[in-house]
């Protein structure tokens, strides 16, 4: 078999991955618009009332072999994942709200949809939650977990895990909780020796979901980050994430524009046009919105969504076609379009002996329906991460960076932001674990 095309990287065989035995836990931190639109979307696809479109598990399909193999599987058929039958939604919020309730405020789904779904969404009801306002300004907590200091609230959050363990087979987290004020790493994220310290002594720097990512790592359950906060970012966090074979990726999923910004930026970068500036706006009403309104949170979205040009467009190895970009972003809280976000960008580029040129991209988009199926993908993936003995043990699982806006690296790694090559990370991935040959698209071999 000729394997010019398919990379001459064959591997070595498959890893070992335990199959999908019994019920798969799913623990939301964050039932919000993101979270029902998930959960609700499962549902309805169980029951044929609706397709999963969207999701890559779902729908997708993976080339094995050569081009004239014309071997296309499901990617649910080719590696071993729940099937979404198995899986068991449970989560908290700092609102007391079930499921259906939160669906109806959040307003993504129409009535009727969720009218259908509704005796089935009422009995998912959040456990209280961890939570301080000083993390997130603009919301005020009513169902929430009290506790002497940062330590016992861990240990609360521990326990609502033990407990939920009992009941499923597998365990994996997600955070879609809102985003919480900018934060860097310091002395309390360098070790986990240092953040246990940090719990007892209510260190600052420890905001509320650190406190979940701790429990779950600590009970190696896997954990997504949603948001664009610090969370499993950290020393601290991939230690224990290493420690106890707990996989963990984030940050922030990347929907709407930042997905259009790392579509449209490496189709410049790969022509040689250069860009001179990139506005991005966006008008968002709903609760998310509201949260990001506040300065503190915005800056934490707002460095989230900055990164991806930097890396993309290399300024310091092109600076006569990127070195005086002028990259800006704003957000603007508008009640009126609920979660119907609409994005602009106004994007300067030049040519040709430098000649100037313009782009506008106006995007109406649904920001939970587009977040929904990433956040199903993540937790599928992370769990068949956990079932694999290659992956389960590295910590940041950066094949996912696929769905992230600033995807977590290894120390001193700059993160791939293009997303076909993170698209062709991810099922190369797969096709190294199941022990399939690489794809790296030479093609030689059709010309011998
Ligand atoms: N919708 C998107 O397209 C999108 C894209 C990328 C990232 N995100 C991020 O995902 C997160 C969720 O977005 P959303 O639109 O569902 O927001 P949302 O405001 O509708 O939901 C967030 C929920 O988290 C709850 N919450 C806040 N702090 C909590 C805590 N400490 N513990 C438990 N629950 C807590 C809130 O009460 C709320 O119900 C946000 O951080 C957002 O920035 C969303």
């Amino acid at each position: 078999m000729g394997i010019e095309e398919i990379g001459g990287q064959k591997t070595a065989g498959a890893s070992k991955i335990e199959p999908t035995k019994g019920k798969l836990g799913v623990m939301v931190v964050g039932l919000g618009a993101v979270a029902t639109t998930m959960i609700a979307g499962v549902e309805a696809v169980r029951r044929g009332l609706a397709k999963p479109i969207g999701s890559l598990t779902q729908m997708g399909r993976i080339r094995l072999g050569k081009r004239t193999d014309n071997n296309f599987p499901l990617v649910k058929d080719f590696v071993p994942l729940a099937d979404l039958n198995d899986i068991v939604f449970t989560g908290w919020d700092i609102f007391e709200d079930n499921v259906y309730e939160s669906a109806a405020h959040a307003k993504v789904l129409d009535e009727k949809t969720l009218a259908e779904l509704k005796p089935f969404l009422e009995t998912i009801k959040p456990m209280p939650a961890v939570f301080d306002q000083y993390y997130v300004k603009r919301l005020h907590g009513t169902h929430v977990k009290k506790g002497k200091n940062k330590r016992d609230l861990a240990n609360q959050v521990i326990a609502d895990i033990q407990a939920f363990k009992k009941t499923v087979d597998r365990v994996v987290m997600i955070w879609c909780g809102s985003t919480e004020i900018f934060m860097e790493a310091t002395a309390v994220h360098e070790s986990v020796a240092a953040f246990e310290k940090g719990l007892e002594n209510n260190d600052i720097g420890i905001a509320p979901s650190q406190i979940y990512a701790y429990a779950a790592l600590s009970e190696g359950v896997p954990f997504a980050n949603g948001a664009p906060n610090l969370t499993v970012d950290t020393k601290a966090m991939i230690e224990l994430s290493k420690k106890n074979n707990a996989p963990i990726c984030g940050r922030d999923f990347k929907t709407g524009q930042t997905f259009m910004k790392t579509v449209l930026a490496p189709a410049f970068k790969a022509r040689h046009l250069g860009v001179s500036g990139w506005f991005s706006t966006n008008i968002l009403g709903n609760r998310d919105g509201e949260v990001l309104d506040d300065p503190e949170s915005f800056k934490t979205k707002e460095e989230s969504k900055l990164g991806s040009l930097e890396y993309i467009f290399q300024p310091e190895l092109y600076p006569d076609l990127y070195k005086d970009l002028y990259h800006k972003i704003r957000i603007n809280y508008y009640p009126p379009r609920g979660d119907d976000k609409e994005a602009w960008d106004n994007i300067d580029i030049f040519g040709w002996l430098g000649y100037p040129m313009q782009i506008k991209v106006n995007f109406l988009c649904r920001d939970s329906i587009l977040a929904a199926p990433i956040a199903l993908d993540l937790v599928l993936f992370l769990d068949l991460a956990k079932r694999s003995q290659e992956l389960r043990s590295i910590g940041i699982q950066e094949w996912l960076s696929f769905y992230l806006k600033a995807p977590q690296t290894a120390e001193g790694l700059y993160p791939e932001h293009d997303l076909f090559i993170q698209s062709m990370k991810l099922k190369n991935t797969l096709r190294h674990i199941m022990g399939e040959d690489l794809i790296t698209h030479l093609g030689l071999e059709y010309y011998d």
